[in-house]
């Protein structure tokens, strides 16, 4: 289906998910997950980084590598793929924006209660007693690999660790639910920048494609979504998103 139908399908939808990976945000210079030589699991271990394991090992070591995230977030901004997603809040009776990224991007670029499936780079917690802490102040550009001792919890002086879900662990209750909500009762679900190949996340396009709705896919690469899509755009998010917004309401 070429770009200007998946486009009519857009302007006739009550509903639409929006579902985001890392490729939504490569375009702004945050490095996604698989990519061959730049995505950061062919650059870094997860084992050794994105687990609770990890963390109780080497809290150093993973603090220091989420400071490292977070301070490059902080340096970028939102491109026209965040900005086109903002934008299609305003045309659509109903939108439900659902991500994996744990970047600010998408709110940086003006869009309202994205629902982030796998927390967030901003929402620092205490490791023992998960009270949330006000993230701290942002070192000068840490170096990559640096060590930094994790801040420590004002209540229980217990280790502050990063508020992203780690493999492994289980995604916020109300977030995956909202977000299969959305998926199963949508009649257009745009998934964007995803590889598709982490579950639960990876359900939701399948659940809104057993629903019925109509699954339209913006990726440079194929990716194991493409059975189920409707549409599969290929190309990257920054120039396809504006193109398909302009498409559906010029
Ligand atoms: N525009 C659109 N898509 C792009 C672009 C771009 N400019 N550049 C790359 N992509 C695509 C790639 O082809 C790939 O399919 O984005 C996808 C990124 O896939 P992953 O790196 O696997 O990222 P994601 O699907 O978000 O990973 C899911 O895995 O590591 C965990 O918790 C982490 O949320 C993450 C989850």
């Amino acid at each position: 289906m070429a770009l200007n139908d998946a486009a009519k399908l857009l302007g006739q939808a009550r509903h639409v998910v929006v579902f985001t990976g890392a490729g939504i945000s490569a375009e702004s210079g945050v490095p996604t997950f698989r990519d061959a030589l730049t995505g950061l699991w062919s650059r870094f271990d997860a084992q050794s980084l994105a687990t609770p394991q990890a963390f109780q090992e080497d809290p150093e070591l993973v603090w220091g590598w989420y400071e490292w995230r977070r301070r490059l977030v902080q340096q970028v901004r939102p491109n026209h793929g965040h900005l086109a997603v903002a934008r299609l809040a305003a045309h659509v009776p109903q939108l439900t924006l659902i991500t994996q990224n744990v970047d600010d991007l998408h709110e940086r670029a003006g869009s309202e209660a994205a629902v982030h499936l796998h927390g967030s780079l901003f929402a620092p917690r205490c490791a023992t007693c998960s009270r949330p802490t006000p993230s701290p102040a942002t070192p000068e550009q840490p170096a990559e690999g640096r060590r930094i001792p994790p801040p420590r919890c004002a209540h229980c002086g217990g280790p502050v660790r990063p508020g992203v879900v780690w493999f492994g662990e289980q995604l916020p209750e109300e977030a995956l639910f909202a977000a299969a909500q959305a998926a199963s009762q949508c009649d257009v679900l745009l998934t964007v920048g995803t590889s598709g190949l982490v579950y639960p996340a990876a359900e939701i396009p399948r659940l809104a494609a057993r629903s019925g709705a109509a699954v339209l896919q913006v990726n440079p690469e194929p990716t194991p979504l493409d059975p189920i899509a409707t549409a599969n755009l290929r190309g990257p998010a920054a120039e396809i998103l504006p193109a398909l917004v302009s498409a559906a309401w010029s």
